[in-house]
């Protein structure tokens, strides 16, 4: 029988900086790295071009069944396909992220993508990133963390990110987009971001990337060891 796969599960809002740390955990042990925001991205992308409104949950279930997602790793990289197009770039617009806030509170949409979620989970050593890992997709994952930081924090580096980019936007509105999208996946009625009772919290707030890695590989390493550890003898 092949060797059970390890599983960490990493859930937390948005801009807590959860891919790059995740990335960065994945690599320094040599797991693959799942982006589950992708999956949801390509599913409101392929809606978007094909012009279904995204909150109308009973046309976008009818398109469910022509949808074709797949991740591959192409030179160690996370690629998302949506029916043979390699779409990883185009899921990132304003317009994609907004349509997928819509998509993901469907129901059916994430039931649709619950298969593919465990598929990869069960064939594969995975940190695995998202909002409801942890609770409902890898419920009996072997490491679960929650990583946050606060609104205004998260606020902050987006708003650096957005203005080195050379974008004019205010951080009163960034701040405003986070609030909003916290709210969003936390008050959905399905699969609502939240911390599992068994995840270790790992707040970034003061905390720098490099800081952020080592904490949460810490974690994972502390994790992995308590459970490969020969119970005590009892007396
Ligand atoms: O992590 P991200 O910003 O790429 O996520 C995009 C959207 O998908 C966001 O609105 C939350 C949603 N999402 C989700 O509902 N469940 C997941 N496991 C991952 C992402």
């Amino acid at each position: 029988m092949p060797a059970k796969k390890i599983n960490i599960a990493i859930d937390g809002p948005a801009g807590a900086g959860k891919s790059t740390i995740a990335k960065a955990a994945a690599k320094a042990f040599g797991f693959i790295y799942v982006d589950t925001g992708a999956l949801y991205r390509a599913v409101a992308y392929f809606m978007l071009s094909r012009h279904i409104d995204v909150n109308n949950a009973d046309k976008v279930a009818s398109y469910l069944c022509d949808v074709v997602p797949e991740l591959k790793y192409i030179d160690g990289e996370q690629h998302v396909f949506v029916n043979g197009e390699d779409v990883s770039d185009k899921i990132r617009t304003p317009e994609v992220s907004m349509g997928t806030s819509a998509v993901s509170a469907i129901p059916r949409v994430r039931n649709f993508l619950f298969d593919l979620q465990k598929k990869i989970a069960a064939e594969n050593n995975v940190v695995m990133d998202g909002r409801d890992i942890g609770t409902v997709v890898l419920p009996n994952a072997d490491v679960k963390i929650y990583l946050t930081a606060t609104a205004e924090e998260r606020a902050r580096r987006r708003h650096k990110e957005l203005t080195e980019k050379g974008g004019t936007v205010s951080f009163e509105e960034v701040l405003a987009d986070v609030n909003k999208r916290d709210y969003n996946d936390m008050h959905r009625d399905v699969a609502p971001l939240r911390q599992a009772e068994d995840a270790a919290l790992c707040d970034t707030t003061n905390v720098d990337l490099q800081g952020a890695v080592d904490m949460l590989i810490n974690i994972i390493n502390e994790k992995l060891q308590a459970e490969s550890a020969p119970l005590s003898p009892s007396t």
